[in-house]
């Protein structure tokens, strides 16, 4: 999956057919109140397979308050008219015991899209430009913990050639990540350029439109 990461990244520039190209930004203390908007807009089930568990809208809240955006990497996906529309957070988190690494750290990755967003591509582009930000800050192991019921995750994990365990309804995968390479680095570098003018854009036409849009 990670083998031309440049290349790779070109590719997901063109979006899946029919569909815009989708680039992924980092995002900073400014978009806490948008991915607070982002996830108390999931429904109770999203909820259930994000996080594991019945989260309530005080649970979320928490969640995003506790969001440390200098240790954590949070990553978004906006739409035209600026909305939040995915979000993906990677936390570091000492290696403990666990296998497969000769790394100080592994990373753990969440993702959600807006039901509004699914199906093109978004959900896949937040996870490779999560697994391509571990290669180049040197971690070698992404994890990810989801439910068994959930096809559409799993079915991200399989293409990206992550190792997949069951119990009990739930599934631990992870991937293992190459060395950082020029490419993997220049791609990563490319596509933060990118989104971030993408952001810009998109934040200063919806100023704009808030602007001359007459108050009722
Ligand atoms: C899982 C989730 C992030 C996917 O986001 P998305 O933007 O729709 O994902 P993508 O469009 O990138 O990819 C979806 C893929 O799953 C496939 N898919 C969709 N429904 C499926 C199903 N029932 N079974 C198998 N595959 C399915 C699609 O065909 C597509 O595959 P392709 O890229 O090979 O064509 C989104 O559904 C979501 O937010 N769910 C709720 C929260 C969640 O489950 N988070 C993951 C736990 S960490």
């Amino acid at each position: 999956m990670l083998d031309n990461p440049l290349r790779r990244w070109l590719q997901g520039l063109r979006g899946k057919k029919g569909q815009p190209p989708v680039l992924v930004k980092e995002l900073h203390e400014r978009d806490r109140r948008r991915v607070l908007r982002h996830l108390l807009a999931l429904d109770k089930d999203d909820r259930l397979l994000r996080f594991g568990s019945m989260m309530s809208d005080d649970g979320i809240t928490a969640y995003v308050g506790k969001l440390d955006f200098e240790r954590d990497i949070v990553f978004g996906v906006v739409s035209n008219v600026f909305q939040l529309v995915g979000m993906g957070h990677l936390a570091f988190a000492p290696t403990e015991g666990r296998t497969g690494t000769a790394k100080a750290q592994v990373a753990e990755f969440g993702v959600s899209v807006s039901a509004s967003a699914r199906g093109q591509g978004v959900g896949t582009r937040l996870f490779q430009r999560a697994a391509i930000h571990c290669r180049n800050s040197d971690v070698d192991t992404l994890y990810m913990q989801c439910l068994t019921s959930n096809k559409t995750m799993m079915h991200i994990a399989k293409k990206a050639g992550m190792v997949v365990t069951r119990e009990y309804g739930e599934a631990d995968a992870h991937l293992a990540l190459p060395p950082p390479s020029p490419g993997s680095v220049m791609a990563e570098a490319l596509e933060e350029q990118f989104a971030a003018i993408d952001y810009t854009v998109k934040a200063n036409t919806r100023a704009a439109v808030k602007f001359f849009t007459p108050k009722k």
